[in-house]
This record gives C-alpha cells, structure tokens and sequence, in this order.
C-alpha cells in the first residue's frame, strides 16, 4: 500500500529535491499569449531570468523548476489525476496495478512515475525525446525508473524498439505531452504498438484537440481507434489541468482506454504525414 496519498507525493519530493528557484513572478499582462508560448520569471541565484514554460530542457535543468512552476504555482494536478483515474477504472475491471508494467511517454523528470510507483506497479520505463528530462529524473527520481530511454517514436531505432518490447509494457501513460507540437500522433501510436493486448492506456489532452475539427490530428486518431475496435474507452473525463499564467482554468480531458486489438502498419503508416 502506498505510504503517502498520490496528492502529497510530489510535495514530499520536492522537498527532497532542495529547489534552486528563489522566487517565481508570472507577468501581469497576459492577453492573447497561447499556451504555449506562456512565460515567467524566475529568480536564480538573486539573478532574474525568463524563462518559456514549454522550454522543458531549460526548466528541467533547474532543479525544484518544475514542481514550483506548473504543480505549486499553476496548480496542475494531472500525473496524480490521471493515476489515480486509472487505478479506479482498473479496480472496477477486477484488475490490480501490482501486474502493471508501465511504459510512460513524455515521462519528463518523472512525475507521473512517482505516481505509477506509489500505487505499486511492478516496473516502469520512461521515454523522453530531450536528454534533460533523462537527465533530471536520474537527479530527482532515481530511484523510480527501471530504465529511462532518449528516443524518437516517430523514427525508433531497432535497437531501441528491441528494448522497449522486451520491457513487455502492458500499460501505456501519456500526461501532459499530447499536442502543441510535443508527442505528434504517430509517436503517439507507435508507443500503443508497443504496450501488450490487452493493454491499458491512460493519457490527456486539452479538451480543443478532441473537437470534430481540431487540426492536430489526435481527434481524428482517437476517433478511428475507438471505431476500429483498437481500443475500448472506459472513462472520458473533462477536468481542470492547470490554470494558465493568468490565472484560467484550462480544460482538458482524462481517457483511461483499453487496448484490444494489436495496431497495423497501414494505420501507423497512415500517420506518417499528420
Ligand atoms: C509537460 S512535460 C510532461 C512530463 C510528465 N509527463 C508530467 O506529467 O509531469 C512534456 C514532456 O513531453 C516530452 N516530449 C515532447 N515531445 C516528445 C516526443 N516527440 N516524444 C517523447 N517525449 C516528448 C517533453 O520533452 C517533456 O518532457
């Protein structure tokens, strides 16, 4: 059983961590600024600097950046949203996390992997595309990845590929790190190709890119793996993310999905273009 609640998880780490952020000021002016273009400043050493919030390399490199920006002062709640979510659909489904071998996309400095531990999986593997978040998540967390790899979804090496299914994932966890020009659709795809059938996935997204005519191509890829029995959908659940630096609420949607069907080449090829 987990020691601590999945909400107090990243506090107590952070607290482990010894950030290095003195202060944290989010401008006051903030119209027409899209997501992720969204900035702040930080203070660091009595130094300011501005720093991008989608600028992960950079935040991930200032250790306690992370945490304080987008869990203490942007009041995100999603890796333990999204796990506990899973945890619950899982239980309903006379099934135990305990069997879970987790591969979490887009795994960051390892957030998500805090909480997929806490609730007592059996392994988890973290893919990332910038070594920063490797680099960070061996430095914060090292003791919550089996194995942490740097690659491309869209393009994976043999080698890489080879690894990763003998890691014989039979969960697949995305937060955070659909869209904006982050996990494209295929990665996305190719990273379900890899998990087990059956399998379990849980991941968000803002709720604009499952909209009938959002351009990012995610609707249309839900859409169509839902349609063609790749997946079965057990709980689609609109929540509060984040707020942004202005202080909005920003929406978006909780799937926990069952994989039920191996994917094919015709569909991964299909995204080749999207
Ligand atoms: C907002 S962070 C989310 C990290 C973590 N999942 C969490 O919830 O705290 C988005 C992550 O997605 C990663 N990412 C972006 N594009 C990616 C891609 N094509 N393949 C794998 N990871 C990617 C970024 O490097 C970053 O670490």
């Amino acid at each position: 059983m987990p020691e601590l609640s999945t909400d107090a998880i990243w506090q107590n780490r952070l607290e482990q961590i010894h950030s290095e952020v003195d202060d944290i000021r989010l401008p006051d002016v903030v119209d027409g600024v899209e997501q992720d273009e969204e900035w702040c400043e930080i203070v660091l050493n009595g130094e300011k600097r501005r720093i991008r919030f989608h600028d992960y390399a950079n935040v991930f490199r200032i250790p306690g950046l992370y945490e304080e920006l987008f869990y203490e002062n942007l009041k995100c709640c999603s890796p333990s949203y999204i796990a506990n979510l899973l945890e619950s659909v899982v239980r309903e489904n006379g099934e135990s996390l305990d069997e879970f071998r987790v591969l979490d996309v887009g795994a960051g400095n390892g957030m998500v992997g805090d909480q997929m531990q806490a609730l007592g999986v059996d392994s988890i593997v973290g893919v990332d595309i910038i070594p920063a978040a490797m680099e960070a998540t061996h430095r914060d967390r090292p003791d919550v990845y089996d194995d942490y790899y740097i690659t491309d979804l869209t393009d994976l090496p043999e080698v890489d590929e080879e690894s990763l299914r003998q890691a014989d994932a039979n969960c697949l966890t995305t937060v955070a790190a659909l869209g904006f020009g982050d996990i494209p659709p295929l990665a996305f795809a190719k990273a379900l190709d890899l998990i087990a059938t059956p399998g379990w996935l849980a991941f968000n997204l803002k709720e604009d890119f499952l909209r009938e005519h959002d351009d990012s191509g995610f609707s249309q890829l839900i859409r169509r793996l839902n349609r063609d029995g790749y997946i079965q959908t057990h709980c689609y659940r609109r929540y509060q993310h984040r707020i942004s630096m202005g202080g909005d609420p920003l929406f978006y949607v909780a799937v926990i999905a069952r994989k039920v069907k191996e994917l094919d080449n015709e569909l991964l090829e299909s995204l080749q273009s999207v």
